[in-house]
């Protein structure tokens, strides 16, 4: 297996701009491509290592539309791996959840996220996917799906609840 790499943070000015920018859409002549497979590895590798539970490509320094949800957090039970996932239908209803991210260590707040979204997405040959989600299983896609569009949780947190201090 790779390597763990090292996770871009908000904290650092250099690193933060490439979290803050919309990613680059995977094209279809990447598909099926070794480097995007071993690029998946990686993420997935850097994520455990961190104990995360998602993770996207923007938080190793790739602006790439890509990211990995853990095995932990999925319906079933298997890692997922997006590439140009997009959010096609969301519940009205909301919660209201306490999130963190990787890339901002230790600085936690409430995050007002649906219930439910249905995302379409395309696995590493290509082939298109639809993935109903709910719960942690949802949030953590949304999560993941912000960073490809250049937003942090503390873009949407409604109150920081710990390590305001660090931002
Ligand atoms: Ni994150």
């Amino acid at each position: 297996m790779p390597k763990a790499l090292p996770l871009w943070l908000y904290r650092r000015p250099d690193q933060r701009q490439l979290l803050q920018t919309p990613a680059q859409p995977v094209s279809f002549e990447a598909y099926s491509e070794p480097a995007l497979t071993k690029l998946f590895e990686q993420m997935t590798v850097t994520m455990y290592k961190a104990n995360g539970i998602g993770l996207a490509a923007p938080q190793i320094g790739h602006s790439l539309q890509l990211a990995v949800i853990a095995a932990e957090v999925t319906a079933d039970h298997q890692p997922l791996i997006l590439i140009n996932p997009v959010i096609n239908n969301a519940s009205q209803e909301t919660d209201v959840v306490e999130e963190g991210c990787l890339s901002i260590p230790e600085v936690y707040g409430l995050v007002a996220r649906p219930i439910r979204v249905q995302v379409t997405y395309f696995d590493v040959r290509g082939q298109p996917h639809t993935v109903q989600a709910e719960q942690l299983h949802a949030r953590v896609i949304q999560h993941e799906i912000d960073h490809l569009q250049g937003r942090l949780f503390i873009d949407r947190a409604t109150s920081i609840t710990k390590g305001k201090e660090k931002l």
